[in-house]
């Protein structure tokens, strides 16, 4: 039997040999995080039906867990849009591939990401979403890597502020892999801290 390790000090080995993981922020959190954010979203918006527009595929969980806590009226949609492909450097380019199902004209709409890093894509997303005339237009995001922003764009609400480090898990891929980890964490690339490239 393997040894129990305690989270977040010990980077684990993956399937694939030269990767690992180190716990950067705990289910745990996460989720007291959330419900945070749910009671903020709601009290800024007291008496309004909230659509909520989720960021394919990184936000699928945050949006899930994210609407459950939020009390009243919610609906949501989901949004997909390409910039990386499967590596880590961006191409600048930000690309729409899958529109969404419903108008949003004269709703309050919150868009859900997974994380802001340039803000490139959260700049695409927001002009797209301000010809469509919604009543209101907030952003969340569960992560924030203020540091890589090159782009003016802030999200309205965050759940955690962290470095410039390459997180995988609860959503974000490497590769389309990790998303299913419970936890957020870092990924290590034989033995650097992968760091993202722009
Ligand atoms: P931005 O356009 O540079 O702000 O990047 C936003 C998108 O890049 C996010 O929705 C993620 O899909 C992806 N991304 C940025 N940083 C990371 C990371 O550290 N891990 C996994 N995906 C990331
Ligand atoms: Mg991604």
């Amino acid at each position: 039997m393997s040894p129990k390790r305690k989270s977040g000090t010990t980077p684990r080995r993956t399937t694939h040999a030269d990767e690992s993981v180190r716990v950067l922020i705990p289910r745990e959190r996460i989720k007291k995080r959330i419900k945070e954010l749910a009671t903020k979203i709601r009290q800024d918006f007291p008496d309004q039906p909230l659509h909520l527009v989720g960021v394919l595929k990184g936000a699928v969980f945050f949006l899930a867990d994210l609407a459950r806590q939020i009390s009243g009226e919610v609906s949501f949609d989901f949004i997909a849009v390409s910039s990386y492909g499967h590596d880590t450097r961006s191409s600048g380019q930000v690309r729409l591939t899958r529109d969404l199902d419903a108008d949003v004209e004269g709703k309050t709409v919150i868009v859900v990401e997974d994380i802001l890093d340039t803000g490139m894509t959260m700049q695409y997303l927001l002009s797209i979403f301000q010809q469509r005339k919604p009543k209101h237009l907030r952003v969340v995001a569960l992560l924030d890597k203020p540091e890589r922003r090159v782009t003016a764009v802030q999200a309205d609400y965050v759940g955690f502020r962290i470095p410039n480090e390459f997180v995988v898990g609860y959503g974000l891929d490497y590769a389309e892999r990790y998303r299913n980890l419970l936890d957020v964490a870092v990924l290590t690339i034989g033995k650097v801290e992968k760091k993202k490239k722009v």
